[in-house]
C-alpha cells in the first residue's frame, strides 16, 4: 500500500489491487496543495466530516472519477442528494470493501457544509488494508478514547492534526500518541491557514521524546507502507 500526503487533511491511499482511496480531498482552495484537483483520481473518496477543507474538491474528482462517497450517513445522504454514489456507514461500524476494511469513530468537532446542510456527526476512520491499519482521526480535539481504539486495533500509522485553533495543537496531539500508541504518527492540518501555523518538527521531537515513530511527510510525497 502506498499513501501520498496532499497537505492539510488530504491524502490518497493506493492499496496493492491498485484501487485509489482518496481522504478528504481538499486542492483548488487549499494555498498548500501541491496539485489541481483535476490531476487526482479516486476509486473512493472518504470524507471525515462535511466542512469545506475536507469536503473540498470531492464532487469535481468524483464527477470525473465516478468515484464511490464514504462516509457517515447524513454525509452519504448529503452526497447521495447531489446525485453522487454514496456507501453509507457510522461510527463504530465497520465494512470490507474489495481494497479493505473501513471503520468509523468518533471525533470531537462539527460538521456543517458550506451550503448550510447538518451532515452528522463528524468521524475519524481506520483503514485496514494489506494487513496495515492506518487510524485517520478526522479533525478532533483530544479525547481519551484513542486509548480503547489502540487497544482494539494495533494501528500501524496514525494521522493526526497538530494545527491547534479548531483541532488539536502539538501538546494533545502527542497525549494522543501516547494514548492510541501507533508504530507511526503522521502529524496533519497545520501551516494551511496563518491560525493553524504549527511546527511539525517540534511534533516530532516530542513525539520520539516519548520513544515512538513520527513521520513528518512533505506535501506531494508518497511513502510505502
Ligand atoms: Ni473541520
Ligand atoms: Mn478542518
Amino acid at each position: 500500500m502506498k499513501l501520498r500526503y496532499f497537505s492539510h487533511s488530504a491524502f490518497q491511499i493506493t492499496s496493492s489491487s491498485g484501487k485509489k482511496i482518496l481522504i478528504d480531498p481538499f486542492f483548488d482552495g487549499n494555498p498548500t496543495s501541491p496539485v489541481n484537483a483535476k490531476d487526482v483520481s479516486a476509486d473512493y473518496i472518504i470524507l471525515t466530516h462535511g466542512h469545506g477543507d475536507h469536503l473540498g474538491d470531492a464532487f469535481d474528482i468524483a464527477k470525473r472519477c465516478n468515484s464511490l462517497f464514504i462516509c457517515v450517513n447524513e454525509l452519504a445522504n448529503y452526497c447521495a442528494s447531489k446525485g453522487f454514489k454514496a456507501h453509507n456507514m457510522h461510527i463504530g461500524g465497520g465494512y470490507n470493501f474489495d481494497f479493505g476494511r473501513v471503520k468509523f469513530t468518533i471525533a470531537h468537532h462539527g460538521s456543517m457544509t458550506n451550503d448550510n446542510y447538518y451532515a452528522g456527526e463528524p468521524s475519524g476512520v481506520i483503514l485496514s488494508i494489506d494487513g496495515k491499519n492506518v487510524y485517520h482521526t478526522g479533525d478532533t480535539g483530544l479525547f481519551y478514547d484513542m486509548k480503547l481504539i489502540g487497544e482494539m486495533i494495533r494501528l500501524d500509522y496514525m494521522l493526526l492534526p497538530i494545527g491547534d485553533n479548531f483541532t488539536m495543537g502539538i501538546t494533545d496531539a502527542v497525549k494522543a500518541v501516547e494514548l492510541a500508541n501507533p508504530n507511526v504518527a503522521i502529524p496533519m492540518h497545520y501551516n494551511t491557514f496563518s491560525v493553524i501555523a504549527a511546527d511539525p518538527n517540534e511534533f516530532k521531537m516530542k513525539v520520539e521524546a516519548l520513544g515512538k515513530k513520527c513521520t513528518v511527510m512533505q506535501y506531494g510525497e508518497e511513502i510505502e507502507l
